[in-house]
Formats: C-alpha cells, structure tokens, sequence
C-alpha cells in the first residue's frame, strides 16, 4: 500500500514535495558533523547554517521550476515576502529547510526537511522527511497518514500517567516571562515522560505515528506546523490550541494528541500553578524547595 493523493494536483504537488525533502534531506545528512558557519537570528541560541539556507533555495527553486504560480513562504525569506498575502488564492506551500538547526548545529541527530501545502487555504500536503533515519512521514488530506509504506495511527492511551509527551521552548526562553516552564514543570510530575527532542515537526509526526501520547508547543511558526499538524489530523489525532479552539495556521499555540488524552493533557496545562518569580529568573537555577 501506499499513499495516492485524490486528484491529479494534489498528486503532482505531493510527488514535487516528495522530491524536494529528499534532495534536501540528502544535503543534510551529506553536511551532518561537518564544518558549518553558524550565525544568530532572533536571539543568541537562535541559530542557522548555511544549510538550512542551502536547503531553502533547492527546494524554493524547484517549487518555482515545477509550480511557478504557488505562493511560498519559507522561513529563511527566499520565498515571496511574509507570505501573509491572499491566504485563500491558490496552492501555498509552507516550508521549514531544517527543522531542528540547533540539534543539526550541534551534531545531535535529531532534524528533519517539513513542507506543507495549502489549497484555497486548507492543509492539504505534508511531507516531512528524517534524513538520518531515511524515514519519510507523508499526508495529504483525506488520504491519510504514511510512513513510507505504513499507514500511521494514534495511540488509544488515555491516562496521561501511562503518555509520554512531548513539548519545547522558543528562542526567546532566556528573557520572556512566557517561557513554557510551569507548564512543562506541571507535566513532568504527571505524565509517565516527557520528551524536548528540538524539532517540532518531528514532535508531530511522532503522535501521527504512534510513537509519543500528545505535544503541546507556544510561538511556534506556519513551517514548524503545517506538514505535522496535516500528518497528526489524517493519523486520527486531534489538534487544538491551549483553549482548545482550532490550532492556529500561525503555530502560535498547538496542542495535540491522540484523541483520548485531549481534554485531560488541556486541562493539565490549563492548570499548571505558576512558578515562584526567581524560578525562572535568566541569573539563577530553578528555587530549591524550603525545607
Ligand atoms: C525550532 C524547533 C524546536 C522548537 C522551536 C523551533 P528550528 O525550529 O522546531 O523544536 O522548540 O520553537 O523554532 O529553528 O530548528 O527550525
Ligand atoms: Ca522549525
Ligand atoms: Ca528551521
């Protein structure tokens, strides 16, 4: 079995897609523990290498070779603009070049390729690709969620001291009160584990395939989500925001999970008690409890 797109466009899209996160994965595994000039963006831990620019331009170059009426937003900019433009006009495809730069920057192997694409404003294509493990997670709407050849679904847990779940912090962690710790604090003290692997597309396509309970991540971005939520959704899973409220196209807030664990893992980090003020103060290490 394999995953066949429901009409001929989404087909061609989805083959362009394919092509393009392989070749891309390919340049990465080829550059994995080599070499790289590393610069900063948003913040000083806010890194990118030469190859996540690399990886844009091959797969931004074969979109406009292949499709040169899409729009395209990728996060490195060599797409059109902000791409917040008309975002109901035609096929729109969401790009991530290298999800995961500080893992790859560091030699941790735990990075990925993440396109997606939307029709008329709907996900409707998403492939993410792990290079170092060769395994390619493809979705496209109505058709389901793949792992080459597998077919992905959920898992069925619902007591979130049996999940293991996954989360992560943004760039701005050091300095931002609105850092994701309680939350994460709270959840480590109920759930069987808890999991910050550094790619979000990766944290997705691990609850589309079965292999972690539910994720939650804030001011996360359009190329972070756009293929994993597709893969979670077309898998069985459910996804939200922390309200859960549709999951924002923007990936600002992104709750998902297998279903079962949906409303409790919500409640849970709805409920998560703040942390005393020096807690998570950038100077010092969390309080220690008085005695
Ligand atoms: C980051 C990763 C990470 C998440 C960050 C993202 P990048 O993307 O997905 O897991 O916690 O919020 O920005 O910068 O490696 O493409
Ligand atoms: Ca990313
Ligand atoms: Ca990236």
């Amino acid at each position: 079995m394999t995953l066949v797109a429901p009409d001929p466009e989404l087909q061609q899209i989805l083959d362009l897609a394919r092509d393009l996160a392989l070749r891309a994965g390919s340049l990465q595994a080829d550059r994995y523990e080599t070499e790289l000039t590393i610069e900063t963006k948003s913040a000083s831990i806010d890194l990118v290498t030469e190859v996540d620019e690399a990886c844009e331009a091959l797969i931004v170059e074969g979109i406009r070779a292949g499709r040169p009426d899409d729009a395209i937003l990728a996060e490195e900019g060599q797409g059109d603009g902000d791409g917040d433009g008309d975002e109901g006009a035609g096929v729109r495809w969401i790009i991530d070049p290298l999800d995961g730069t500080t893992n790859f920057a560091h030699g941790f192997p735990r990075f990925c390729v993440s396109i997606g694409v939307e029709r008329h404003g709907v996900r409707e294509v998403g492939v993410v690709y792990d290079p170092l493990l060769d395994e390619r997670y493809e979705a496209v709407r109505g058709a389901g969620a793949w792992l080459g050849a597998r077919r992905l679904r959920v898992t069925h847990e619902a007591d979130l001291g049996r999940a293991l779940i996954a989360t992560g912090f943004a760039y701005d962690v050091h300095r931002s009160e609105d850092d994701n710790l309680a939350r994460f604090v709270h959840i480590v003290k109920h759930a069987r584990g808890i999991r910050r692997d550094g790619s979000a597309a990766l944290d997705l396509c691990c609850v589309a395939a079965g292999r972690l309970d539910g994720y939650w991540e804030i001011k996360l971005k359009p190329w972070d989500v756009s293929a994993g939520l597709l893969l979670v959704e077309e898998a069985g899973g459910r996804t939200s925001d922390l309200a859960g409220r549709p999951a924002p196209r923007s990936g600002e807030e992104i709750l998902v999970s297998n279903g079962p664990l949906h409303e409790t893992l919500r409640r849970h980090l709805a409920d998560a008690p703040a942390l005393s003020a020096d807690a998570t103060d950038a100077s010092g290490a969390l309080t220690p409890r008085p005695a």
